[in-house]
């Protein structure tokens, strides 16, 4: 077999062999990189399981947009015509359909660099390209480079991909830069993917800060979103798209949906429910990560200025590796951190840290994370 779509090597890296031997071995890991609410000590109300269980789900109604109250519940938080909004079973899910909407095969899609390393399996597994344009950090901020994104693109390019706030960085769209980013597109009739997840998680007060592009009209432009960010819940499978675009494709990105029919009718019906309750747990998880934030920064530890999301940026001194040194803090310190090179930034050494872990579990992280830098 030629596995033509698998340009990766299936091998685990030697970060991972180290995980796996040392969870085997019984050793307790602080886990830094926990990006899984489920898992993090979160108090979920009893009425997100009741939900789940309503009679009417008995029922099968194939529904390639999602059900009505499905749709009408989404539209609500976004403040957008039912109409607009597309249920998925994930985020994941939503960027296939898209890709496959968008692309044929060897086409293009911009991607951020530094952003979410899933974009390269979402991507080529449609058989599609990424391309990565640049995000820069002036000393104080992340912004688009809009010469680094001009000339990424290309004749193929059928899509412009932008997670906001992006993960890892948490830094958000600016007003001018949305505007800017709106306006190429525009000028050469290319989609823009707008991947909110995080928008729900700032971190800062920033008036100038834009959370969705759903209102945008001058080009086609899809918001994907979903309950595994901004409820905590990533294992109800649910995730949604707003779409803003002619009917011909919306027709198209119908039948991709009606091909699949992969949202269960539970998770649909119990949707209004879960962003109800969901909205207790990201209460939860918002207090939690600024709480962990400040620790840190109180701590003296030298990080990358963020604005919201899940995770923060640490630079590392410059003569250290990165790959080096997160095995180091693992094996020495059972630590476990990512190393930059997992998001593609263009400098390093980096290592991207989570703010999701309870409070206890955070600081003992970061005290050894300290003891390691010296
Ligand atoms: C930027 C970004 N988009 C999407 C997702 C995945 O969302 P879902 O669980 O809905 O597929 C993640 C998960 O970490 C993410 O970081």
């Amino acid at each position: 077999m030629a596995w033509p779509r698998f340009e990766w090597s299936l091998e685990p890296n030697d970060l991972s062999l180290l995980l796996q031997a040392k969870r085997a071995a019984g050793t307790p890991i602080i886990d830094l990189t926990e990006s899984n609410p489920t898992r993090a000590g979160f108090q979920y109300p009893a009425e997100i399981a009741a939900a789940l269980g309503t009679p009417a789900s008995l029922l099968y109604e194939p529904s390639p947009w999602g059900l009505p109250s499905a749709r009408e519940a989404v539209a609500r938080v976004h403040d957008v015509d039912p109409s607009r909004v597309m249920i998925t079973a994930s985020t994941s899910e939503s960027y296939s359909f898209l890709f496959k909407l968008l692309c044929g095969p060897g086409d293009e899609v911009l991607v951020p660099a530094p952003s979410y390393p899933l974009f390269e399996f979402l991507a080529k597994l449609e058989c599609a390209q990424v391309r990565p344009y640049p995000l820069v950090y002036d000393g104080s901020r992340w912004q688009i480079d809009f010469q680094g994104l001009e000339s990424a693109l290309t004749k193929r390019t059928q899509a412009i991909c932008v997670v906001n706030p992006n993960n890892p960085t948490g830094s958000y769209l600016k007003r001018d830069e949305a505007d800017r980013l709106v306006s190429v597109a525009a000028s050469r009739g290319i989609p823009i993917l707008s991947d909110e997840v995080f928008s729900s998680y700032p971190l800062t007060d920033d008036p100038t800060r834009v959370e969705t592009l759903a209102g945008v009209t001058e080009v086609p432009t899809f918001c994907l979103s979903g309950l595994s960010k901004m409820a905590g819940l990533p294992q109800m499978k649910a995730g949604w798209i707003v779409v803003s675009a002619p009917e011909a494709a919306r027709e198209r990105l119908e039948l991709i949906a009606d091909t699949f029919l992969s949202v269960s009718a539970p998770v649909q019906h119990a949707l209004p429910r879960l962003l109800e309750s969901g909205a207790d747990v990201r209460g939860q998880i918002r207090r939690r990560t600024a709480a962990n934030l400040e620790w840190l920064l109180a701590t003296g530890l030298e990080s990358l200025a963020v604005e919201g999301g899940w995770y923060v940026v640490v630079p590392l001194p410059a003569h250290l590796a990165e790959a080096e040194f997160t095995l180091q803090l693992l094996e020495e310190q059972d630590t476990l951190v990512q190393p930059g090179f997992f998001y593609d930034f263009a400098e390093e050494p980096y290592a991207v840290v989570s703010l999701l872990a309870s409070a206890d579990r955070f600081q003992e992280g970061i005290r050894r994370l300290h003891l390691l830098l010296g």
